[in-house]
């Protein structure tokens, strides 16, 4: 087992904690990258948007979110205590300002009132919920009529997937399902023109959904 996978293990990313947590959510700001600014490409919020990052980790989705939005509001959500530290000091200059908050909190309860997003984004995090098809309701019921939902990860059910990448569902026990599947899954959480994007040469995908 690699260095890198021995780190994972000990800082659990299905609920980041410790010094090893710490370690492995820095390296996830920098290996998400490429797939997250990938899936932003599909999102065009207006510049004063309000916008919600589930599963925010080490906040680097949020600080790219900020780009996008200038003059809008930012939340992020976490139910791991560390991910929402380290998230708050990643952009803390973004929290002086008041223009973003971190909290702690399960997305199987969101708190806060129905329709109060444009735009929600989740990434590298929808394999790990709980009851994924309430929770997808969950996150339906925060977004406002004509919003977008950007669900992301950088794996799904297909054949033919990295051996690597297997393990890692079955170790970590990911959610991991095929297109149709996830389609339907959006379609009977109320979500309207749902669009699966993927990327040629990649696993990933982009699920795309509007309210
Ligand atoms: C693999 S990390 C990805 C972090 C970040 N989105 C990224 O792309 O680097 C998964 C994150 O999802 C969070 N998470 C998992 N289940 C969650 C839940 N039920 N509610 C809120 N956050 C959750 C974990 O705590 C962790 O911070």
């Amino acid at each position: 087992m690699s260095d890198q996978q021995s780190i994972t293990r000990a800082g659990n990313p299905a609920k980041p904690h410790g010094e090893a947590g710490a370690e492995m959510l820095a390296r996830m700001n920098e290996s998400h990258a490429p797939v997250t600014a990938w899936a932003l490409s599909h999102a065009h919020p207006a510049p004063d948007a309000a916008v919600l990052d589930i599963g925010c980790g080490g906040g680097a989705t949020l600080r790219r979110l900020a780009e996008l939005v200038p003059q809008g509001t930012l939340v992020g959500l976490d139910y791991s205590p560390l991910s929402v530290a380290e998230t708050r000091y990643y952009n803390r200059d973004l929290v002086t300002a008041g223009v973003m908050q971190v909290m702690e909190s399960s997305v199987e309860d969101i708190p806060f009132a129905p329709a109060s997003f444009d735009l929600i984004t989740t990434v590298e995090s929808f394999y790990f919920w709980p009851a994924p098809q309430d929770n997808l309701r969950e996150v339906r019921r925060v977004l406002r009529p004509g919003g977008t939902f950007l669900l992301v990860a950088d794996i799904y059910d297909k054949p033919g997937l990295p051996e690597q990448a297997l393990r890692n569902i079955e170790e970590y026990k990911l959610f991991n399902p095929s297109l149709l599947r996830l389609g339907g899954m959006l379609h009977r959480a109320g979500f309207r023109n749902i669009v699966l994007h993927t990327q040629p040469g990649t696993d990933w995908i982009c699920a795309e959904a509007h309210a």
